[in-house]
């Protein structure tokens, strides 16, 4: 069948330096075990080739032993955690997103500016339980619901959001916070255009094919609002993490299929993809 890919997908520079970064650590005789803070991305298969490779992804702070090495990975983490560790001599490689580090200090900068922190985002994404550490008592909303039970009346606020999040919601729910009493309303773009330009081009991709195959991990933030946004654009989309996932019905009747990926999804997953569906014939 005829399969288009978007004209944007796949790895963002943030990731790429992550990894690169946990294969420098475990390459460096860094002292001690090399440990990250959890999975280095979301995505199985990068994890996997990362665990074969010696690194631990189970790490928690609390266990590690002094003198250990710890990979701090893209999503970022709290003042909290660069304490403990210098506290309990735990060598830090920090592969924090540089995005992500600048959403840090905008937190911290409006914070000290006098504003009460709100960002937009999922409170339960590490990336969000990291940055609002970086301020006491941020708010965190997500939804409607979340203004009228979370929100100060007259306040003076300070806006961010989420970096992986979709423009049109922040914009949404920038436009709620604004419709209710406020002294003040301080907004710093903290979203990343690496996001913004996957999420373009998919939604131009989904216009033109009769079904869309989102790939990566399926506990992606970024990778889910791909799937989301194409499904607004009313095409059948399969959001995947690889070819295995695959099922004959998804393209029946189908003659054009279009394909995009996660910042997360390694160009591997979706190269096997897309040569595997184009010599595919579905079922009319
Ligand atoms: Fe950074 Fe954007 Fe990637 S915030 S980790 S470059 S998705």
């Amino acid at each position: 069948m005829e399969v288009r890919l978007a004209r944007k997908y796949g790895f963002c520079f943030g990731v790429e330096d992550a990894i690169e970064t946990a294969r420098r650590a475990l390459n460096a005789n860094a002292p001690g075990k090399v440990v990250s803070l959890g999975p280095v991305i979301h995505n199985r298969q990068v994890v996997e080739n990362l665990q074969r490779a010696g690194l631990d992804q189970s790490g928690d702070l609390k266990t590690l032993a002094e003198g250990s090495t710890v990979l701090i990975r893209s999503h970022g983490v709290g003042p909290d955690v660069y304490e403990q560790a210098k506290q309990r001599n735990i060598q830090i490689i920090d592969a924090t997103c540089v995005l992500v580090k600048r959403a840090q200090s905008v937190v911290r900068q409006l914070h000290e500016e006098g504003y009460r922190v709100v960002m937009i985002g999922d409170k339960n994404h590490p990336e969000v339980q990291g940055v609002i550490g970086y301020a006491p008592d941020v708010i965190v909303v997500d939804m409607d619901d979340d203004l009228d039970a979370k929100l100060p009346l007259r306040a003076k606020l300070g806006i961010v959001a989420q970096t992986t999040h979709a423009p049109e919601h922040v914009a949404n729910m920038i436009g709620l916070i604004a419709r209710r009493p406020f002294r003040e309303l301080k907004v710093v773009n903290t979203l990343c255009l690496e996001v913004v330009r996957r999420q373009e081009a998919a939604i131009e991709l989904a216009r033109q094919v009769d079904v869309m195959f989102v790939l990566g991990g399926l506990h992606s933030a970024n990778t889910q609002e791909l799937a989301r946004l194409c499904r607004e654009e009313g095409v059948a989309t399969y959001h995947l993490e690889t070819w295995e996932a695959f099922e004959p019905g998804m393209v029946q009747g189908a003659k054009v299929a279009g394909i995009t990926a996660g910042a997360s999804t390694p160009d591997f997953v979706v190269t096997e993809f897309a040569d595997k569906l184009s010599t595919y014939e579905p079922a009319p």
